[in-house]
């Protein structure tokens, strides 16, 4: 054991966010959270002992099949830049993909290498499952239960959460958990309104930063990778638009296009529904996930919010100080509320 894990021992009780794009795990340590994320994607490449010896040899994470190799997590990304292609995907649209049935051990492998071991038998993990999308036609039964079987394999004790609440548990307990959380992430974005912790409604759309990806990726006749590559290190939203290159501006037309469907979709939800009850006081919104991370995101939405003929009252809408591991961090506050309530 580690001065600072002799200092800072953990605690019980994890918090699993399993995103499209990326997995993140939160654990408390001492007074801290602590994180641990792996990108969820893979790469194939032609078996060799040769090439098998090299990756080992380099600390490359990969699973072995019959005559591939699969590079998987943050290096798999590195392997498609450097040989122009595309990596492979376990999840699509928040959800296990159908068009990569034999990734399941892939994506259990990169679950695990963030998860570890229950520190205690039984530990309990809160883990993140998006809302039911409103835009495509598949539900998140098998997802949630196939991810559920992955936990208790390893000796966790697991329990679903709703995305958009955990972004409520988060960053509103000063608000008691009343307002609404939207997080942009990978494959989706999800929402919740909740009232004292209690979700009202909540949805997810199957949009989001892919969706981002492929359309500037078609529109301009480059790989995908690498748009995902250019929006994660440069993208500044803030730039005039005069300035921009055409890939820059591909990306900001459908920024845009995103945050006024997601918004749309909101508003639908709301005035659709016949069970909204009357909100005493105007709410605050939260916003979170990766999509949501580039310089001047929160200024668009804002702007477009604006013109938006929103249903409800907001009081202000801000952005998660850690919009990456505010899923992960809701998930790990209900698993410790949730065993306080218990008493063990
Ligand atoms: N710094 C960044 N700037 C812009 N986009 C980012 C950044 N970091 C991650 N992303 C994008 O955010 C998405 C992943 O966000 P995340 O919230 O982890 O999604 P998911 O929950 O679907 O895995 C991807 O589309 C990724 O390309
Ligand atoms: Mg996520």
């Amino acid at each position: 054991m580690s001065k600072d894990e002799k200092s800072n021992p953990v605690e019980a009780g994890k918090g699993l966010d399993i995103g499209t794009a990326f997995i993140y795990c939160a654990q408390k340590r001492g007074s801290q959270v602590a994180f641990r994320t792996q990108r969820n994607a893979f790469f194939d490449i032609e078996y060799s002992e040769f090439t098998r010896g090299i990756l080992e040899k380099s600390n490359v994470k990969y699973v072995q099949s019959k005559d591939k190799l699969y590079v998987v997590g943050d290096d798999a990304i590195k392997f498609a830049n450097v040989f122009a292609k595309n990596t492979r995907r376990p999840m699509k649209n928040g959800v296990l993909s159908p068009e990569e049935p034999e990734a399941l051990p892939i994506v259990e492998m990169i679950i695990k290498s963030v998860l570890g071991s229950p520190s205690k038998k039984d530990e309990l993990c809160y883990y993140s499952i998006p809302g039911m999308p409103v835009d495509a036609n598949f539900d998140t039964i098998y997802h949630e239960n196939i991810i559920k079987g992955f936990l208790e394999k390893w000796g966790y004790r697991s329990k679903p959460i709703n995305e958009g609440l955990t972004i409520v548990f988060s960053e509103l307990v000063e608000d008691n958990f009343t307002g609404m959380g939207i997080s942009f992430g990978g494959g989706m974005a999800n929402v919740c309104l909740a009232i004292m912790a209690t979700p009202v409604f909540s949805f997810s759309v199957a949009r989001a930063g892919d969706w981002i990806d492929e359309q500037v990726a078609r529109v301009t006749n480059e790989p995908v990778s690498k748009i995902t590559t250019f929006k994660e290190t440069s993208l500044n939203l803030k730039k005039p638009e005069s300035q921009m290159t055409r890939i820059e501006q591909a990306l900001s037309i459908y920024y845009n296009h995103l945050i006024q469907y997601v918004l749309d979709e909101i508003k639908k939800e709301i005035t659709n529904s016949p069970r909204i009850p009357q909100l005493e006081k105007p709410i605050p919104i939260v916003i979170s996930g990766g999509t949501a991370s580039p310089p001047g995101f929160l200024e668009r939405f804002k702007g477009i919010l604006e013109r938006t003929d929103f249903p409800v009252e907001v009081r202000e809408a801000r952005l998660a100080p850690h919009p990456l591991y505010t899923t992960a961090k809701g998930a790990l506050i209900a698993a410790i509320a949730d065993r306080e309530g218990q008493g063990s």
